[in-house]
């Protein structure tokens, strides 16, 4: 098997992120901005995007503009700001770039848009997984002119509630002017998790009694937000982070949505505490780790529940602020911020092997045991402020490393207690991994403990 794997071993690096509609890398800039975890105002960050060539100068063209209202990003983002994908004929290729994520529980998108003359449209859809969201509804006809005065048109996009999945929706807007003479695709990517229905007071009642065997479990340390990170909240959760948006836009009036500004990439979080260690010891302590590995399971156990797999748990993919809040996203990014961390074994798909459960490894088995697994090795992490796992370990190596009992060890300073928890969550049978929710609990315990320790 190895051997095969090794014949196949390609010479190049995969293709980024190959994953159907997902946005492409963005510019440097962008990442730079979603790196930098405290930026100024958001006025300071703006920059000149480069000035799209395809609908002609604004003067001279049918001055087409087509933007989110504020109300609409307000509800969709939570920012005070427009979101402008054409303005005056010039297209924002970033603003369209991005895979904007809808919430859940929105089912309508609003458009504003309007054209000073002529200009005929076409407009389609995709939708990548039709047993979870019905084809969008649209409340225009499919075809026709561009209105001359500011109007908005809806979008509808509903979940069957039949399986849970993410759903990539693509909308096409063909714009024509003057006949078949200038003729502009434009492509916006929506992104929605759709999931199968629930019952709703069974989910409640559930989620009561958990928190409070929290409670109940930890005695006295429990905060309040402890517990409460723990309710559902909607469909979202408090350590949930599904997509860092950065959009840039141009125009006189600078506007910048970054509606996660003040969050920085948790493996940089940890290297920089790193650093900083060497001269002071305390930076951050064993307990304020412990408690974003609770935040983590937290977020983990509520995807669980609802039966996600995130299949790329690491601390790469969460994201932290200056008061030791943690999300987990499922961060395009990390790739590109990362490349280390993935690699591609004989085929063309970028892995995170050094994350992997061996039955994900090895027979490409994913499961929420393999999200523990996954979660055991964040734990490593955090414990050794963002040390690459099995540092020395050829990936083409990993599964048979794995197979032979191997593991990382323990970390230097790691309370004996945690690396057991950590030594769990590698179990080779998935059966025998603690759940996130048991997770929760023994870290909680944990997590008080060393409150009363110190
Ligand atoms: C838009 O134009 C492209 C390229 O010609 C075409 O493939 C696509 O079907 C068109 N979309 C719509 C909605 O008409
Ligand atoms: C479509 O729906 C939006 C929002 O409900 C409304 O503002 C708009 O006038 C509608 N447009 C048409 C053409 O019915
Ligand atoms: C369309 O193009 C033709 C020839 O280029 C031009 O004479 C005409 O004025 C244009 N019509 C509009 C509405 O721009
Ligand atoms: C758009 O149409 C104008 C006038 O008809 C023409 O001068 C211009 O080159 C066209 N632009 C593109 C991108 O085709
Ligand atoms: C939650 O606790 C109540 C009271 O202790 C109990 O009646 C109920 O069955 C529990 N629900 C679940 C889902 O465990």
């Amino acid at each position: 098997m190895r051997g095969a794997a090794r014949l196949g071993r390609p010479g190049r690096s995969c293709l980024p992120g190959a994953r159907g509609l997902r946005a492409p890398p963005p510019p440097p800039l962008l990442l730079l901005l979603a790196l930098l975890p405290l930026l100024p105002a958001p006025g300071a960050a703006a920059a000149p995007a480069p000035r799209p060539p395809e609908l002609q100068s604004a003067s001279a063209g049918p001055s087409v503009s087509l933007y989110l209202s504020e109300d609409e990003v307000r509800r969709l983002i939570g920012l005070d700001a427009e979101l402008y994908y054409v303005r005056n004929d010039l297209i924002s290729h970033y603003a369209l770039s991005f895979s904007l994520l809808v919430p859940s529980e929105t089912n309508f998108l609003h458009f504003t848009w309007h054209a000073k003359s002529k200009v005929e449209y076409k407009l389609g859809f995709q939708v990548d997984n039709v047993l979870a969201m019905d084809m969008p509804q649209v409340n225009i006809s499919v075809q026709g002119e561009v209105p001359r005065t500011l109007s908005v048109f809806r979008v509808e996009l509903s979940c069957t509630g039949k399986v849970d999945s993410e759903v990539m929706i693509l909308m096409q807007l063909n714009l024509t002017v003057n006949s078949s003479k200038n003729f502009t695709v434009l492509n916006f990517k929506r992104r929605k998790m759709c999931y199968k229905k629930l019952e709703e007071v069974k989910t409640s009642a559930l989620d009561k009694n958990t928190s409070r065997t929290i409670y109940q479990a930890s005695e006295i340390q429990v905060t309040m937000m402890l517990t409460e990170s723990c309710k559902l909240r909607g469909l979202h959760h408090r350590n949930l982070l599904p997509i860092t948006h950065v959009c840039i836009e141009e125009g006189e009036k600078p506007m910048v949505i970054l509606p996660y500004m003040n969050w920085g990439n948790l493996k940089l979080f940890l290297r920089q505490c790193k650093l900083v260690e060497a001269n002071n010891p305390q930076a951050i302590s064993q307990q304020d780790l412990v408690h974003m590995a609770i935040q983590i399971a937290c977020g983990m156990s509520y995807l669980a529940r609802r039966e996600v797999i995130h299949k790329d748990l690491a601390a790469r993919n969460c994201v932290i602020d200056d008061t030791l809040q943690v999300k987990i996203t499922d961060n395009a990014l990390s790739r590109d911020l990362f490349p280390m961390d993935y690699h591609c074994l004989g085929d063309n798909e970028n892995r995170p092997v050094r994350w992997m459960a061996l039955e994900s490894l090895v027979n490409n088995e994913f499961s929420s045991a393999s999200d523990v697994w996954a979660f055991g090795v964040t734990l490593w992490e955090l414990m050794t402020l963002g040390q690459t796992p099995y540092v020395d370990i050829d990936p083409f190596e990993m599964a048979a490393y794995l197979k032979d009992g191997y593991r990382i060890a323990q970390p230097i300073n790691c309370p004996d207690e945690l690396f057991a928890v950590m030594a769990c969550c590698w179990a080779l049978d998935p059966e025998e991994r603690p759940k996130f929710q048991q997770l929760v609990q023994c870290l909680t315990e944990f997590h008080a403990a060393l409150g009363a320790y110190v």
